[in-house]
């Protein structure tokens, strides 16, 4: 008899039910084996294995220098630690921006490869037929707008998105294009929480707010910022629900001096 744990993760239509039934959805980033077991104990919905890895997990400024194969090696660790969540990973820059094949075929790697049920592209109307030809392969897709990090140097900064009218309206019809393209929901990153509103009420998949307001069908947050592991800049968007930074520094200075006092280890934690 198999011994192994069955695997049954959310699907995108239980995803989509959601929206239809008002359920919230709550998705986090995670980029490991460990972080991944301990939210999928705790029942989050969905596990984003963000290109964010670049800035919180390999120290890069930006997410641009991400390659597939940091986000295939990540994804691979995720997906052996989340039995349930549904899994998205982040396509980088460059992997599906060249073509469309590159696209389709790089995406195709997640779900071959590394375990993952869908995969997430930064993007809007200029992506709808890449968002299409993916799909229509039969991996998910989850769009993404308003602050797009892989388009940094483009947006000339990391600001609020889509606070003039013209650019409202390009985001809310570019959020059309990618449901009618065949995307299964859309992130909002940083855009003003009415114009959010306005996109979930417009849409039938859901979406999912990053410093997007109250509004939208779900929210996301970065592991590490929600733990407050990193002392970097803090978005406002981002509530800080622990203050691991001081937590790891407390635990790390008792053991140095422990060890430099030779009060470690003691008897309970040595051999006779
Ligand atoms: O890479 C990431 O973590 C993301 C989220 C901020 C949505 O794209």
């Amino acid at each position: 008899m198999s011994t192994q744990t069955k695997i049954i993760r959310k699907t995108i239509t239980d995803i989509k039910k959601m929206k239809a039934s008002g359920e919230k959805i709550s998705m986090l980033t995670a980029y490991d084996y460990a972080m991944a077991s301990i939210m999928d104990e705790c029942s989050i919905d969905i596990i984003l294995v963000g290109d964010s890895l670049g800035n919180v997990v390999l120290g890069y400024d930006t997410t641009l220098p991400v390659t597939m194969d940091d986000m295939l090696h990540h994804t691979k660790a995720v997906a052996r630690g989340a039995n349930n969540a549904l899994i998205v990973a982040d396509m980088p820059f460059l992997s599906y921006q060249v073509s469309v094949e590159e696209a389709v075929r790089n995406a195709g790697r997640f779900l071959k490869e590394a375990n993952a049920q869908s995969v997430k592209l930064e993007g809007g109307r200029e992506f709808s037929e890449t968002v299409r030809r993916i799909t229509d392969s039969g991996i998910p897709v989850m769009a993404h707008l308003g602050l797009t990090p892989q388009s940094i140097h483009q947006l000339g900064g990391y600001k609020v998105q889509g606070k003039k009218e013209d650019a409202a309206r390009k985001i809310i019809e570019d959020a059309i294009m990618l449901e009618e393209a065949g995307a299964f929901s859309v992130v909002l990153e940083c855009i003003p929480e009415g114009l959010a509103e306005e996109i979930t009420q417009s849409l039938t998949i859901p979406t999912i707010g990053i410093g997007a307001g109250v509004h939208c069908d779900g929210q996301v947050l970065v592991i590490n910022d929600l733990l407050g592991i990193n002392e970097r800049f803090t978005p406002k968007f981002v509530k800080k629900y622990a203050n691991l930074n001081s937590e790891i520094k407390k635990a790390v200075k008792n053991y140095i001096g422990e060890v430099k006092h030779g009060n470690f280890p003691d008897s309970e934690h040595s051999f006779k």
